[in-house]
């Protein structure tokens, strides 16, 4: 079962998740993290940029695989996932900036984009640290209700609820592109260890089913479910339809390890 750890605020969530990533780094400088975007995972990298540089840590060797691209924005679209994980991540923390992966976008390969990633993530090994976030309707990367749960990386239609959650980021939701190049929830779940932040009321329902089940390919962010070392931070509205919530925060007072995910 995933461990569930509900925290007072987005910040003190990120601090936690960016302390597991830190460390996973000093244990190997050549760690692969694999990078979400969206709203739920700044308050990592903000929390990752200040520990890197107050630390000292080296990243100079680490890499990074995004989750999903959007196909047929131009280059430099400033919500183009390349461009919100070089502004969100590779700047602030370092990163060497040919070591960060993200699909490609282009609609005239898009048909290849798939294979060629799931190659470019199998050379580089497997993802040390997988953070993820959810969409209110329960997709993870872009992988929409209905993916297969053995999915690869391939390239996808998006739904109208995605579509419209996302046009916050664009002029309307005719500007948000209605495909996408994502990371399959097989590909996900090969990571090493998943963390899964989720944080406000919108998203209490998607954690509910991601956390609880059923396992089913209608809600792609229940695969969790599937994977030996899952970790779900959320705040306490996010938390709110978790059926077993006392036992999640009794675990996690009582947990044998220290406070460490
Ligand atoms: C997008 C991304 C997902 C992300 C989701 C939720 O659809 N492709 O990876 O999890 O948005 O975003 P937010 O964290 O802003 O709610």
């Amino acid at each position: 079962m995933a461990e569930v750890v509900v925290v007072p605020d987005p910040d003190t969530g990120g601090r936690l998740a960016a302390r597991t990533v830190l460390d996973t780094v000093r244990r190997n400088p050549e760690a692969v993290l694999g990078l979400a975007t969206g709203s739920s995972p700044l308050p990592v990298y903000r929390a990752l940029a200040r520990l890197i540089a107050e630390e000292g840590v080296d990243v100079g060797r680490v890499s990074g695989f995004a989750l999903d691209e959007y196909v047929g924005l131009p280059p430099g679209h400033p919500e183009s996932y390349r461009s919100v994980i070089t502004r969100e991540v590779t700047v602030p923390l370092g990163l060497s900036p040919d070591r960060v992966h993200v699909p490609d976008g282009d609609p005239a390969r898009a048909d290849t984009a798939g294979e060629a990633y799931e190659r470019a993530l199998a050379a580089a090994g497997p993802v040390d640290v997988q953070l993820l976030g959810v969409g209110t309707d329960g997709h993870i990367g872009f992988n929409e209700p209905g993916s297969s749960l053995t999915s690869r990386t391939r390239l996808k239609t998006l739904t109208e609820q995605t579509r419209r959650d996302n046009a916050r980021f664009f002029g309307s939701v005719e500007e948000v592109p209605v495909h996408c190049v994502t990371q399959g929830i097989g590909t996900i779940l090969r990571a090493r260890h998943l963390i899964l932040l989720a944080f406000g009321a919108a998203k209490a329902e998607a954690v509910a089913a991601a956390v609880e089940g059923p396992l089913t390919a209608s809600v792609p962010a229940s695969a969790i479910q599937l994977h030996a070392h899952t970790t779900v931070i959320v705040d306490e509205p996010a938390a709110s339809r978790l059926t077993h919530l006392a036992y999640y925060r009794h675990a996690w007072a009582n947990k044998p390890a220290p406070q460490h995910i």
